[in-house]
This record gives structure tokens, sequence and C-alpha cells, in this order.
């Protein structure tokens, strides 16, 4: 099967430093199937050539693997539309080109909105309307047509009821079937080895539930601010642009049980089904359970309001209501202006029932915590205690250590990579469904509106290339815990 890819926002950031490279690096290895085309679509007037050689350059800067003649080979399938989203018109003489493109090879279609997301709901309502006319011939209808397929990046809505809506519009023209909702964290090589990792080995199910696990941690740190984004991030904050989504999949990653089989249906099922237990939070719940701090300077960011109260950093501890976890809290954790780049799942372990060891004088027992590194150094540590020699029985920390780029050469892939690919070859395992996003949405609505409630909590400060505040550290502390500040944990 042939497939043509068609993005919607080509002129955009996205499309240059990560569809393209992707695609490009996927072209390199031989993975993107023969003869697919890709189709950029925006309102500038180029050529087809004047949009390859402005890929071109792009291209050089983002693709780690750059290659001059594996791009001469690549270019020709790269071609150029002009037309603009508010337009009906448009839509129709993009569908002329497309089927003059297509001839009459059978081919699979992609449209990808890579837009400024409040084009969406125009851009699947133009796609609907311009496949509802008779064109040359091809009169066959877009909804149910497996063959003709939307993707569509995040941040889907802003909250519950605009995600509906939206929802509410994409179904009008697609099915279900037809949707690719992106979370580029799914296409991370090691949150899908989380999967592997807990449903390809027998060892670690048996422990992971309430009676070996104490609690779990969730972090995602970057070391970066807001930069140019700061227009939109301050309408986000952080809860919308990294809880919502990433931290949420990776919660659901950690939590969910096995599917009955690796399918779209069976492993979205049980994504869902985690969200669905994650207690919906009272009022004296968001006081105690959540944190949320800005860091200093933020206020002077190009695009930020000087009374801006939008949060940069944030840390929530959520309940998941079912038997394998009640009891257990998740610790989520984000923020920008970090001193360290690094997503990481922290296992920590329930201490033994009975110490017949101290481990060190006065401090307390050191847990065993398994630290699943998703970047920047991708890998999986173990840590438990071990006997010093020779002195007694005096105990140390130990840890087994798994890397990526120790154990397969070569570099990881950017997730766009997979993610395309699945799409292209109807895959939706690793993209996010209706009743996921909308779920994610309920978690997370009831604290934004606190926060933003005239008696919200304190917003707290922190300087830019430390760990959060220092009242972050006592937030844990209050339950008995400490966060596991080590950056990266493997190196
Ligand atoms: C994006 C957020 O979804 O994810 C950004 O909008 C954030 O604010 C980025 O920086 C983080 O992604 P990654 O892959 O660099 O961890």
């Amino acid at each position: 099967m042939v497939h043509t890819i068609v993005i919607f926002g080509a002129s955009g950031d996205l499309t240059s430093r990560k569809l393209i490279p992707a695609l490009f690096s996927l072209h390199r290895k031989k993975y993107l199937p023969a003869g697919t085309r890709i189709v950029g679509v925006a309102r500038t007037d180029y050529s087809h050539d004047q949009w390859r050689a402005s890929l071109e350059e792009t291209t050089k800067q983002h693709a780690a693997d750059f290659d001059a003649a594996d791009w001469n080979s690549f270019a020709p399938q790269i071609f150029y539309h002009p037309g603009d989203i508010g337009s009906p018109k448009d839509f129709v003489s993009l569908r002329r080109f497309l089927k003059e493109l297509e001839g009459e090879t059978e081919s699979t279609r992609l449209y990808y909105l890579s837009t400024s997301p409040t084009l969406y709901a125009s851009a699947i309502e133009g796609l609907g309307a311009a496949h509802a006319l008779p064109i040359d011939g091809d009169d066959r209808p877009l909804k149910g047509d497996l063959s003709r397929r939307i993707v569509i990046e995040k941040p889907f809505g802003t909250d519950l009821a605009t995600a509906k809506q939206l929802n509410q519009q994409v179904h009008e023209v697609f099915d279900e079937r037809q949707v690719y909702r992106i979370d580029h964290y799914l296409g991370k090589e090691t949150v899908q080895n989380m999967l592997v990792l807990r449903f390809a080995n027998s060892i670690f199910e048996p422990i992971w539930n309430r009676n070996y696990i104490d609690h779990v941690q969730i972090t995602v740190a970057e070391e970066v601010k807001v930069g140019r984004r700061g227009g939109y991030y301050d309408k986000a904050g952080v809860l919308r642009d990294m809880f919502q989504n990433h931290l949420l999949q990776l919660l659901m990653i950690t939590a969910m049980e096995a599917p009955v089989r690796f399918s779209a249906d069976h492993v979205r099922d049980e994504k869902v089904k985690v969200l669905r237990a994650v207690r919906r939070a009272e009022q004296s719940d968001l006081e105690t359970d959540t944190f949320r701090a800005q860091y200093d300077g933020y206020l002077q960011e190009e695009g930020v309001p000087g009374d801006s109260r939008t949060a940069t950093f944030a840390a929530l501890k959520l309940h998941v209501d079912n038997w394998r976890w009640n009891g257990v809290p998740f610790y989520l954790r984000s923020g920008k202006g970090l001193s360290c780049r690094t997503t990481q799942i922290v296992i920590q372990f329930r201490d033994p029932p009975h110490l017949l060891f101290t481990n060190r004088h006065d401090s307390p027992w050191d847990p065993n915590q398994l630290v699943i590194q998703i970047q920047p150094a991708e890998g999986i540590q173990l840590q438990f205690h071990t006997k010093v020699p020779d002195a007694g029985m005096k105990l140390q920390m130990a840890n087994l250590d798994f890397q990526f780029a120790r154990e397969f050469r070569g570099q990881l892939p950017d997730a766009y990579q997979r993610l395309l690919l699945d799409a292209l070859n109807g895959d939706a395992s690793l993209f996010a469904r209706s009743d996921e996003v909308e779920q994610a949405w309920g978690i997370i609505d009831p604290i934004t509106e606190y926060w933003s409630a005239k008696d919200s909590p304190q917003l707290r400060h922190y300087p830019v290339g430390e760990w959060g505040p220092t009242a972050s550290i006592e937030w844990m502390g209050k339950d008995g815990r400490q966060w596991f500040d080590v950056c990266p944990v493997l190196h």
C-alpha cells in the first residue's frame, strides 16, 4: 500500500524540527514504505522546490543522521500545496491535487494537523466538507474509511469542556478508529520499554502492587525555561502543558493491568481504567495534595504578563483507588528552569517487615528503589543493600544498572519516527483515545480551577537551576518521604 502524508502547518516549527527529520531518518533506514509522499499545506506561496530547499536546510540542523545523497533520494517524495485552512475552496483544490498525485494507485492518506490548535476544528470541518463532494469520480465517504486517518497534535483542548467539544467535532467527520491523538512521550523507546519490562518479564509482576510498593515518583524535570513560548505557556501552565498529557501517560503505563492483547483497544482500555480509578480530589485534598511554584524571572519572559500567577513547577499526590494500588501514593512532579533534564519513574519498595540490620547509625533505612530513567540517560537501575566486606555486618547500598547506550549501539530514534510509522501502519496503540483524553482533563480541571480561585494556595517561587522550591521538599517530607533527586541516574 502506498501512503500520502498531508501536513497542515507545513511552515511551522514542528514540521521542520520534528516531522520532516523523523520522516527523513525513516527513509534513510528504509523503514518508510516505498512510494510514500509527503505533501505540505500552508498559506505561504512556495513551489515544491522552494519547500524542499528550505526543508533541506532545517533537516541538516535537526536530523542526527543527515546525509546529502539520502536527502537527494528523499526530496522528490516531498510536495507543497498552498492553502488556507479557513478557505473551503482550498480544501477542494487540495483534494484535486492529491487525486492527481496519487493517480489510480490505491493510497492511504494521513492528514496531520501540525497547526495552531485554534485551527483544528476548521481543518477538520474543511476536510469533511471537501470529502463530501464527489471529485473526479471519487465519492467514497470519509467517515469510517480506515485508509483515511487524522493525526492531531497536543494540546487536545484546554479543559474537559473544550476537549469534549473537539472530540465531537472530530467525530462528525472521522470515526474514532481513524483518529490518532499524539502524545510524543508514548513514542519514546524507554516508555515503550516500560511495557516490555512489566509484561514480558515475570519477576516484576508479583511485587508490582501495594503489598511491596511504598510509593511511586514520576518526575519530568526540564532545564529549559519557557523561551519564546511565553504567550502560549502563560495560558497553559505546567499542568496543562505537561501533566494532562505526558505525566498522566507515564502514570497509566506504570499502573495499568496487563492487556489481554497488545492491540490498540486492549492497551487503551487498561490505560483508561487507571485514570478512572484516580481519586477525584476534594477541596481539602487539593490543599494538601497539590503544590505549585513559579521560577524567578518568569514574569520578565517575552509574552508573559507582569502579574502572572501561572505555575511553571507543580507536584501532585494522586491516589489510584483499585485493588493493586490502594494506599500507594503516586507523586508526580514537573518543572521548567530546574537544575537538570531528566524524566524518571521511581518505584520505591517497602522496608523489610523485620529489620535484622541497621544500615547507618541514626539514619532512616535506605529503601529498595527501581529507577526507570526515560531520558536523557535511558536505562534502569535497581538499588539494594549489600554487605561491606570485612567490616562486620556493615551495609551499603549498591546498584544494578542497565543502560540502553551500553547494550545497543546507535542513537535511540526520536519519538516521532515510531509514531509516524504506527500511524501509517494503522496501529493506534501508542495514541490517546477520546475517553483517555477526557478522563485526563477530568483529573486536571479541578486542580486548575482550585489554583485560579481567589483563595487559592500560595504560589511559591524558586531560583532557576535548582530542584524547585525547598518547600516542595518539605511538602514531600510531611508524608515522611523524600524526592529522588539524582540526575542523571545513569551515565
Ligand atoms: C512538550 C511541552 O509537550 O513537551 C514542552 O509543550 C516540553 O513545554 C516538552 O518542553 C518536553 O518534551 P521532551 O521530549 O523534551 O521531554
